[in-house]
């Protein structure tokens, strides 16, 4: 079996997995208030079954594994699941993405486990800001989440900000400023489209003239070299001269990074799906509780590869399809 690489010759290296659809937070960009119709725990692949797909993937040159949710630190046993993924030789980058709320307790644990790297979504540095965002109280156990997971070692530290026009964009400085005090990689992140159309509507904020606006209070930001190469995201970085801190902008939306996509996601309930906004997944479930032998799941990771779109069809997809089930797939 040769190693992953798509019709448009893009190499897979990267697989986000996403081990529950559950979440303790209600973001308003990503889940209506009252919560989803939660997957059943049988539906949900088990830690076994995970390990297998991955280290499958692994023989064929996957580099890296992103573990999301949900929120991926509400399912129990994430920190033995972390020990297994290390254990599996070929990956050589382990990372998740959270919210944060129960970092304080596990960070060192998941440090130990053998997690290096770790994002997590802070969209506002006031807690009243906050709360409405994430629909709970809950700032001051974040940021000590933060702080914890920045006391144990990770490194670097990424911090997501959805920027929403009207809700957290007077914050911008702020977080720019938050780079000169810690070394934290801030990343703005475009507003995709997903759960409420209407809210996507009102606070979509383009991105084209943010990094302008940030230059004219405080003067030119160096470029960040190597922010992009091998298996890293499709941020754009830059730093304040002497800051320890990187300042990041993802153009999620205007800006096309498909040419050079090297990921692929695995949801909870055990699809593979090519693309972020795509439709089409590939089902692995099935064929796992079947029996089914590492030459079928070589099979199905052809059959990713083979539907894998050239890009995200974002500017031409119909509204509906826009609004992409971003808690199911993990963003
Ligand atoms: P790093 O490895 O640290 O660079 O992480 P990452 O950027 O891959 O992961 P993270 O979970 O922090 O995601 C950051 C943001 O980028 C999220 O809003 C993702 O949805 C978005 N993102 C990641 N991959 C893609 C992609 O393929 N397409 C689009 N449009 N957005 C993406
Ligand atoms: N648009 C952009 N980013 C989003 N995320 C979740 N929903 C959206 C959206 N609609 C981000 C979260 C998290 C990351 C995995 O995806 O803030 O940090
Ligand atoms: Fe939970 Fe993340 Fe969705 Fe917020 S964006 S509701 S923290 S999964």
């Amino acid at each position: 079996m040769g190693s992953l690489v798509d019709p448009y010759n893009r190499s897979i290296t990267y697989m986000r997995v996403s081990i529950t659809d559950r979440c303790n937070l209600r973001c308003v960009y990503c889940m209506p208030e009252e919560g989803l119709n939660w997957t059943p725990s049988d539906e949900l692949l088990s830690y076994d079954e995970l390990i297998r797909i991955i280290s499958v993937a692994a023989k064929r040159g996957l580099k890296k594994v992103r573990i999301t949710g949900g929120e991926p630190l509400v399912r129990k046993g994430v920190v033995g699941f972390v020990e297994r993924l290390n254990q599996i030789e070929g990956l050589d980058e382990l990372a998740l993405t959270t919210n944060a709320v129960f970092l304080k307790d596990m960070a060192s644990d998941l440090y130990k486990a053998g997690l290096k790297r770790i994002n997590i979504s802070l969209d506002s540095l006031d807690p009243k800001t906050f709360s409405e965002v994430v629909r709970r109280d809950i700032f001051p156990m974040v940021w000590e989440g933060i702080e914890e997971a920045e006391r144990v070692g990770f490194e670097p530290i990424k911090i997501n900000v959805v920027l929403q026009q009207g809700v957290n964009d007077h914050e911008v400085m702020d977080f720019v400023d938050l780079t000169r005090r810690k070394p934290y990689h801030i990343r703005f992140i475009e507003y995709m489209p997903c759960a409420n159309w209407d809210t996507w509507v009102k606070t979509y904020k383009p991105f084209q003239t943010v990094v302008d606006e940030v230059e004219k209070k405080i003067g030119k930001m160096e470029p960040v070299s190597g922010s992009n190469e091998n298996n890293s995201g499709p941020a754009e970085n830059f730093r304040i001269p002497g800051a320890p801190g990187v300042v990041g902008f993802i153009h999620a939306v205007s800006h096309d990074f498909c040419d050079t996509c090297n990921r692929v996601r695995l949801s909870a309930d055990g699809d593979i799906r090519p693309c972020l906004f795509s439709e089409i997944a590939v089902n692995f479930r099935e064929a796992i509780r079947n029996g089914c032998s590492d030459e079928e799941i070589d099979g199905l990771l052809d059959q990713v590869l083979y539907v894998k779109p050239l890009y995200h069809e974002l500017d031409v997809m119909p509204k509906e399809k826009k609004l992409t089930n971003m808690i199911s797939i993990g963003g």
